[in-house]
């Protein structure tokens, strides 16, 4: 992928800004919170090395840990698809506060709404 999506999101200074957002959502929502780790430091450095990296920016995340894997790293998590769609929200929520612009944002949401609707690993009735 071009790196080009990576500078529209504001490169390393806007990703920084749309994982702290998230997280401090994340670590106050009902619906995630109980599946995520109490401290959320690591969980939110990793997010910042793969969003680079996934957004076209350097490949951080595979310089230190290989291989993403994303839906493996996820299995031992039960992600019913309404964790992923409020995943998607409060990850919407997190670009509105970066101030992330409308064409950008939507750009980028297609890949997001992908990846994340493939971590699903259980249903609704089974969280
Ligand atoms: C790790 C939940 C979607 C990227 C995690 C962790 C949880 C989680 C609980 C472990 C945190 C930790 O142990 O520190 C979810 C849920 C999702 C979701 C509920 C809803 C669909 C995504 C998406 C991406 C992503 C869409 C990427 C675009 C990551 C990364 C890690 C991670 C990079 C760290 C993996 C590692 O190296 O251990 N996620 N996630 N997640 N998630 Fe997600």
């Amino acid at each position: 992928m071009s790196a080009e999506l990576y500078h529209a999101l504001g490169g390393e200074t806007g990703i920084r800004r749309i994982v702290e957002a998230f997280y401090r959502r994340v670590a106050e929502d009902p619906i995630l919170k109980p599946i995520f780790p109490e401290d959320l430091t690591e969980t939110a450095r990793k997010q910042f090395l793969f969003l680079t990296q996934f957004f076209g920016g350097p490949a951080l995340y595979s310089a230190e840990f290989g291989a993403p894997m994303l839906r493996a790293r996820h299995l031992r998590f039960p992600i019913s698809p309404r964790r992923a769609r409020r995943w998607l929200e409060l990850m919407r929520e997190a670009f509105a506060e970066a101030g992330i612009d409308p064409a950008t944002t939507e750009l980028a949401f297609l890949r997001l709404t992908k990846t994340a609707m493939h971590m699903v690993n259980i249903d609704d009735g089974e969280e």
